[in-house]
Protein backbone atom coordinates (compact mmCIF):
# COMPACT_ATOMS: atom_id res chain seq x y z
CA UNK A 1 0.00 0.00 0.00
CA UNK A 2 1.11 3.24 -0.92
CA UNK A 3 2.27 4.84 2.45
CA UNK A 4 0.17 8.03 2.42
CA UNK A 5 -2.83 5.95 1.65
CA UNK A 6 -2.18 3.82 5.20
CA UNK A 7 -1.21 7.15 7.09
CA UNK A 8 -4.70 8.28 6.30
CA UNK A 9 -6.31 4.67 6.70
CA UNK A 10 -4.80 4.09 9.74
CA UNK A 11 -7.11 5.05 12.99
CA UNK A 12 -7.11 4.32 16.60
CA UNK A 13 -8.95 0.60 16.59
CA UNK A 14 -10.89 -0.22 20.11
CA UNK A 15 -13.28 -2.72 18.86
CA UNK A 16 -11.24 -6.10 18.29
CA UNK A 17 -11.75 -9.20 17.39
CA UNK A 18 -10.91 -12.35 19.72
CA UNK A 19 -8.60 -14.17 16.68
CA UNK A 20 -5.06 -14.01 17.69
CA UNK A 21 -2.41 -12.33 15.33
CA UNK A 22 -0.59 -14.66 13.34
CA UNK A 23 2.88 -15.47 14.83
CA UNK A 24 4.34 -14.68 11.55
CA UNK A 25 2.53 -11.24 10.94
CA UNK A 26 3.87 -10.58 14.93
CA UNK A 27 7.49 -11.03 13.50
CA UNK A 28 7.22 -8.69 10.71
CA UNK A 29 5.67 -6.02 13.73
CA UNK A 30 8.66 -6.77 15.99
CA UNK A 31 10.95 -7.09 12.84
CA UNK A 32 9.83 -2.79 12.11
CA UNK A 33 10.33 -2.50 15.55
CA UNK A 34 13.87 -3.61 15.37
CA UNK A 35 14.48 -1.51 12.20
CA UNK A 36 13.75 1.61 13.78
CA UNK A 37 16.44 4.45 13.85
CA UNK A 38 17.86 4.76 17.48
CA UNK A 39 20.20 7.76 18.76
CA UNK A 40 23.80 6.56 17.91
CA UNK A 41 22.65 3.45 16.82
CA UNK A 42 22.12 2.50 20.55
CA UNK A 43 18.85 0.51 20.26
CA UNK A 44 17.44 1.16 23.45
CA UNK A 45 13.88 -0.03 22.63
CA UNK A 46 12.33 -3.30 24.75
CA UNK A 47 8.99 -5.08 23.24
CA UNK A 48 7.01 -7.28 25.91
CA UNK A 49 4.57 -9.19 24.32
CA UNK A 50 0.98 -9.65 26.39
CA UNK A 51 -0.78 -12.62 24.65
CA UNK A 52 -1.05 -14.93 27.60
CA UNK A 53 -3.87 -14.85 29.62
CA UNK A 54 -2.35 -14.53 32.71
CA UNK A 55 -0.36 -11.69 30.65
CA UNK A 56 -3.51 -10.14 30.00
CA UNK A 57 -5.59 -10.15 32.75
CA UNK A 58 -2.24 -8.50 34.72
CA UNK A 59 -2.72 -5.94 31.92
CA UNK A 60 -6.62 -5.41 32.60
CA UNK A 61 -5.42 -4.28 36.16
CA UNK A 62 -3.03 -1.73 35.08
CA UNK A 63 -5.24 0.34 31.97
CA UNK A 64 -9.10 0.62 31.41
CA UNK A 65 -7.50 0.62 27.25
CA UNK A 66 -7.09 -3.00 26.96
CA UNK A 67 -9.74 -3.54 24.51
CA UNK A 68 -9.51 -7.05 25.41
CA UNK A 69 -7.58 -7.24 22.26
CA UNK A 70 -5.49 -10.80 21.79
CA UNK A 71 -2.40 -9.06 21.71
CA UNK A 72 -0.89 -5.80 23.37
CA UNK A 73 3.35 -5.16 22.80
CA UNK A 74 4.56 -3.02 25.85
CA UNK A 75 6.93 -1.05 24.52
CA UNK A 76 9.52 0.33 27.07
CA UNK A 77 13.77 1.90 26.87
CA UNK A 78 16.51 0.47 28.70
CA UNK A 79 17.67 3.92 30.83
CA UNK A 80 21.11 1.65 31.05
CA UNK A 81 21.24 2.02 26.81
CA UNK A 82 20.43 5.17 26.52
CA UNK A 83 22.05 8.17 24.20
CA UNK A 84 22.62 11.05 26.92
CA UNK A 85 23.24 14.86 26.23
CA UNK A 86 24.31 16.28 29.21
CA UNK A 87 25.11 19.50 27.66
CA UNK A 88 21.33 19.99 26.46
CA UNK A 89 20.38 23.31 28.31
CA UNK A 90 16.56 22.79 28.28
CA UNK A 91 16.38 19.07 29.54
CA UNK A 92 18.21 17.87 32.75
CA UNK A 93 20.48 15.22 31.68
CA UNK A 94 18.40 15.04 27.92
CA UNK A 95 17.93 10.76 27.21
CA UNK A 96 16.63 9.68 23.69
CA UNK A 97 14.65 6.49 25.45
CA UNK A 98 11.27 8.25 24.67
CA UNK A 99 12.27 9.35 20.90
CA UNK A 100 13.98 5.70 20.23
CA UNK A 101 11.21 4.22 21.68
CA UNK A 102 8.44 6.02 19.96
CA UNK A 103 9.81 5.87 16.46
CA UNK A 104 10.39 1.83 17.12
CA UNK A 105 6.31 2.01 18.06
CA UNK A 106 5.16 4.18 14.84
CA UNK A 107 7.45 1.64 12.82
CA UNK A 108 5.42 -1.24 14.36
CA UNK A 109 2.11 0.55 14.34
CA UNK A 110 2.54 1.25 10.30
CA UNK A 111 3.64 -2.34 10.16
CA UNK A 112 0.71 -3.63 11.97
CA UNK A 113 -1.44 -1.74 9.73
CA UNK A 114 -0.02 -2.89 6.46
CA UNK A 115 -0.56 -6.44 7.56
CA UNK A 116 -4.13 -5.89 8.10
CA UNK A 117 -3.82 -5.47 11.88
CA UNK A 118 -5.38 -2.68 13.58
CA UNK A 119 -3.75 -1.12 16.39
CA UNK A 120 -4.38 1.79 19.24
CA UNK A 121 -1.46 3.73 20.72
CA UNK A 122 -2.03 3.76 24.81
CA UNK A 123 -0.28 5.75 27.44
CA UNK A 124 -3.45 5.85 29.95
CA UNK A 125 -1.35 3.68 32.78
CA UNK A 126 0.56 4.61 35.75
CA UNK A 127 4.48 3.42 34.82
CA UNK A 128 5.06 2.42 38.50
CA UNK A 129 1.75 0.19 38.33
CA UNK A 130 3.11 -1.27 35.02
CA UNK A 131 6.57 -2.33 36.33
CA UNK A 132 5.80 -3.65 39.92
CA UNK A 133 2.70 -5.86 37.87
CA UNK A 134 4.45 -7.07 35.32
CA UNK A 135 7.70 -7.41 37.55
CA UNK A 136 10.13 -5.53 35.14
CA UNK A 137 13.65 -4.12 36.13
CA UNK A 138 14.35 -0.65 37.52
CA UNK A 139 15.95 0.18 34.52
CA UNK A 140 13.23 -0.49 32.19
CA UNK A 141 10.95 2.61 31.63
CA UNK A 142 7.78 2.14 30.36
CA UNK A 143 6.74 4.19 27.15
CA UNK A 144 3.73 3.47 25.68
CA UNK A 145 1.58 -0.30 25.22
CA UNK A 146 0.55 -0.87 21.18
CA UNK A 147 -2.84 -2.89 21.41
CA UNK A 148 -3.06 -5.00 18.48
CA UNK A 149 -5.53 -7.16 16.94
CA UNK A 150 -7.90 -8.13 13.68
CA UNK A 151 -10.94 -5.28 13.61
CA UNK A 152 -14.51 -6.90 14.54
CA UNK A 153 -17.06 -6.53 11.87
CA UNK A 154 -18.57 -3.19 13.42
CA UNK A 155 -15.13 -1.52 14.01
CA UNK A 156 -14.95 2.05 13.26
CA UNK A 157 -12.81 5.46 13.38
CA UNK A 158 -13.72 7.23 16.53
CA UNK A 159 -15.32 11.08 15.87
CA UNK A 160 -11.54 12.34 16.79
CA UNK A 161 -10.13 10.33 13.56
CA UNK A 162 -11.77 13.11 11.47
CA UNK A 163 -11.11 16.24 13.50
CA UNK A 164 -6.99 17.51 12.02
CA UNK A 165 -6.33 20.82 12.74
CA UNK A 166 -5.34 22.74 9.39
CA UNK A 167 -1.66 22.63 8.17
CA UNK A 168 -1.15 26.43 8.90
CA UNK A 169 -1.35 25.35 12.83
CA UNK A 170 1.47 22.81 12.16
CA UNK A 171 3.58 24.08 9.77
CA UNK A 172 5.55 27.87 9.72
CA UNK A 173 8.25 28.83 7.80
CA UNK A 174 11.75 30.18 10.11
C1 LIG B 1 0.76 9.57 22.93
C2 LIG B 1 -0.61 9.00 22.68
C3 LIG B 1 -1.33 8.50 23.75
C4 LIG B 1 -2.59 7.92 23.53
N1 LIG B 1 -3.22 7.30 24.58
C5 LIG B 1 -4.43 6.71 24.37
C6 LIG B 1 -5.07 6.01 25.43
O1 LIG B 1 -4.54 5.86 26.54
N2 LIG B 1 -6.30 5.46 25.18
C7 LIG B 1 -6.91 5.56 23.94
O2 LIG B 1 -8.02 5.02 23.78
N3 LIG B 1 -6.29 6.20 22.91
C8 LIG B 1 -5.07 6.78 23.10
N4 LIG B 1 -4.44 7.41 22.05
C9 LIG B 1 -5.10 7.50 20.72
C10 LIG B 1 -5.58 8.93 20.41
O3 LIG B 1 -6.71 9.22 21.18
C11 LIG B 1 -5.90 9.02 18.90
O4 LIG B 1 -4.72 8.79 18.16
C12 LIG B 1 -6.47 10.41 18.48
O5 LIG B 1 -7.68 10.64 19.14
C13 LIG B 1 -6.70 10.48 16.97
O6 LIG B 1 -7.56 9.44 16.54
P1 LIG B 1 -7.10 8.39 15.45
O7 LIG B 1 -5.83 7.71 15.96
O8 LIG B 1 -8.24 7.40 15.35
O9 LIG B 1 -6.85 9.11 14.16
C14 LIG B 1 -3.16 7.94 22.23
C15 LIG B 1 -2.41 8.45 21.16
C16 LIG B 1 -1.14 8.94 21.38
C17 LIG B 1 -0.34 9.42 20.19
Amino acid sequence: MDFMELAKNRYSERYYDPRPVEQEKLDRILEAGRAAPTACNYQPQRFYLIRSEEAKAKLRTVTHFHFNAPLTILVCYDANEVWRNPRDRYYDNYNSGEQDASIAATSMMFEAEEQGIHSVWVRGFDSKTVVDTFGLPRNIIPVMMLVLGYPREDAKPSDWHYVRRPMEDFVEEL
